[in-house]
């Protein structure tokens, strides 16, 4: 019996030193100590020995079975870290890369105009998502119960009115940054606030959060040539060196006179097209700033005057030469397959 407790260690310890993977090794303690193994079978026939034979018996079995179970047990730290070793000096494998996101579509766009502004002098602020009526309308020269509130289909904040600044309604243009700007600081001011703005609407061409980004200038002698040279800056800038910009009489109560800013077509650059209808594509408004807004703020409109304007983030990103969306509400959808394309 001795003997053959031998003979089974001796042929598991020369094949374990043989086995050179982890699937081999496997097979081997299967062989040995697994259920119908040769060691588990020998072990059982220890019951048939005579009783003064058991204890010395026992003893070999059990050193038996440590000796298999442990140089097992060494071979397989062996082979793994064998196994982890060749992984770390194989310089040749290529690296495994990590997902790396990108900045969203519409944050590009933010930082390409902050960028445009500031280097002509502009500081980029942030003022409240949720403003008081005053900041939003009153202050900006619309009359209460004026019918022009309407068109900015503004989201009201369920709370009671503050007796001076009236309801809170989430932003809904980013003019009223003007607002706070002249409360804060005095002239000579160049503002540039680009802000989160809601509207109740959704469609193809709105969401109801959308990005305005606003200037306003203010100072002696500012004029409408300065506007107007704003405007030119940045459409070339944004759009392109051949691209030009017009301004075109219109309404705002904030602002006397008012004007529609215009680009022309980057697809049949000005001459009128299927896309444009005739040659230019509007940016949003602007104009000089109304003497009942400074006077608001108290800044005397006899020393200073100044321009505003106020366009969207998302409409000159989608006008911006080979970005095509058709659906507006795409740039919110959170679909991977369309994000990282940019
Ligand atoms: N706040 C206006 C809007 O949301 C846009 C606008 C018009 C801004 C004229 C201005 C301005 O600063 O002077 O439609």
């Amino acid at each position: 019996m001795e003997k053959e407790f031998l003979t089974i260690k001796n042929n598991a310890l020369s094949m374990i030193l043989d086995a050179e993977n982890n699937k081999e090794l496997d097979a081997i303690r299967l062989q040995f100590l697994g259920r119908s193994g040769k060691l588990t079978i020998a072990l059982k026939d220890l019951t048939k020995l005579p009783d003064d034979e058991k204890p010395l018996m026992g003893r070999v079995a059990n050193n038996t079975k440590n000796v298999i179970e442990d140089a097992i047990n060494r071979k397989e730290n062996e082979l793994n870290k064998k196994r982890q070793t060749n992984f770390i000096i194989d310089i040749t494998e290529p690296g495994i890369k990590p997902p790396l996101g990108s900045l969203h579509l519409v944050t590009q766009a933010i930082q390409e105009i902050t960028k445009i502004f500031e280097h002509i002098g502009f500081t980029r602020v942030r003022y409240p998502e949720i403003e008081w009526d005053w900041y939003a309308f009153e202050a900006l020269n619309f009359p209460e119960n004026h019918p022009a509130r309407d068109d900015w289909e503004t989201f009201f904040i369920q709370q009671d009115p503050h007796p001076k600044y009236g309801s809170l309604v989430l932003t809904p243009h980013t003019s009223s940054g003007q607002i706070r700007q002249m409360e804060n600081s005095k002239p000579p001011i160049k503002m540039l606030n680009i802000a989160k703005t809601y509207r109740r609407q959704s469609d193809v061409s709105h969401t109801p959060m959308f990005h305005q980004f606003e200037t306003l200038v203010i100072g002696e002698k500012i004029s409408i040539a300065d506007l107007k040279g704003t405007l030119d800056f940045f459409v070339k800038s944004y759009f392109g060196e051949n691209r030009k910009s017009r301004i075109r009489p219109y309404h705002f109560q904030f602002t006397e006179p008012s004007f529609e800013t215009d680009v022309s077509c980057g697809v049949c650059d000005g001459r009128g097209c299927k896309l444009c209808k005739e040659g230019w594509l509007e940016i949003g408004g602007a104009g000089m700033v109304h003497p009942n807004v400074l006077k608001n703020c108290g800044i005397d409109p006899e020393k200073y005057s100044g321009f505003a304007s106020g366009w969207g983030v998302e409409r000159v990103l989608m006008m911006k030469e080979g970005i095509q969306i058709n659906d507006l509400r795409t740039l919110y959808a959170n679909n991977l397959d369309f994000l990282t394309q940019f």
